[in-house]
């Protein structure tokens, strides 16, 4: 199981008890969870650590914490995720972010997003991962954008009208995979029922 990843800026980490206090701070802030459908209290947020460590352990895969190289100081988190909800576009995989807003804006979700999606691809070797997200948000839309790149191409994008309800009902989503040549498919992700 590979449970780090470097970039240029960032570490992507498994999860130390440390985080708990700065992820809470991040699922608090109201900029954070504007397209979100609700900041988390500190109780909640440490539920959510529990539920994506687990996840690791279910699915040898997950989200990462993010830090940054040169302050080592924690961001937030960017990884993959089997959700747990049905929709039209499950069972899958979907890739996910979430940073401090103090760090927006400088290429971060996209450069760390990147490492991921090799990851899926050419490590656990995915078929597919999708990423979706409610029309208004426009910065995670363009990092969905960016994501496309000459090895990483988009097999839908849709905005659709879906379950579970958004805030504007909403959602618009798409799915990558790797380009002819690049590794495929050598095992399907495991879903849980
Ligand atoms: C989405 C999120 C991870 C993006 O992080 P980030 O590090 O700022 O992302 P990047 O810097 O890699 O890319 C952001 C892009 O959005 C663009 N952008 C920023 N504000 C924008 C706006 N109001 N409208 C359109 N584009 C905007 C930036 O210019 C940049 O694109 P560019 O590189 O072409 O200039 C961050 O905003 C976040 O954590 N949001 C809250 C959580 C969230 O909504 N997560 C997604 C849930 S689906």
């Amino acid at each position: 199981m590979i449970s780090e990843l470097f970039t240029a800026r960032l570490h992507l980490r498994s999860w130390r008890d440390s985080d708990r206090a700065p992820v809470a701070a991040l699922n608090a802030d109201p900029r954070v969870s504007e397209f979100l459908p609700t900041p988390l209290d500190a109780q909640a947020s440490d539920a959510f650590l529990d539920r994506i460590e687990c996840h690791w352990r279910e699915n040898g895969f997950g989200l990462f914490a993010v830090e940054a190289l040169d302050i080592a100081q924690f961001l937030g988190y960017i990884g993959l995720v089997v959700p747990a909800f049905v929709a039209p576009f499950t069972p899958c995989v979907e890739i996910g972010w979430r940073l401090a807003a103090s760090h927006w804006g400088m290429g971060l979700a996209t450069e760390g997003a990147r490492a991921v999606m090799h990851h899926a691809f050419a490590a656990l070797r995915l078929s597919e991962v999708l990423s979706w997200t409610v029309p208004a948000n426009a910065r995670s839309r363009r990092v969905m954008e960016k994501l496309v790149c000459p090895t990483i191409r988009p097999t839908i994008l849709i905005t659709q009208r879906c379950r579970p309800a958004t805030p504007c009902g909403r959602m618009s989503y798409i799915a990558y995979a790797p380009r002819a040549g690049e590794p495929r498919l050598a095992r399907r992700p495991q879903f849980r029922s």
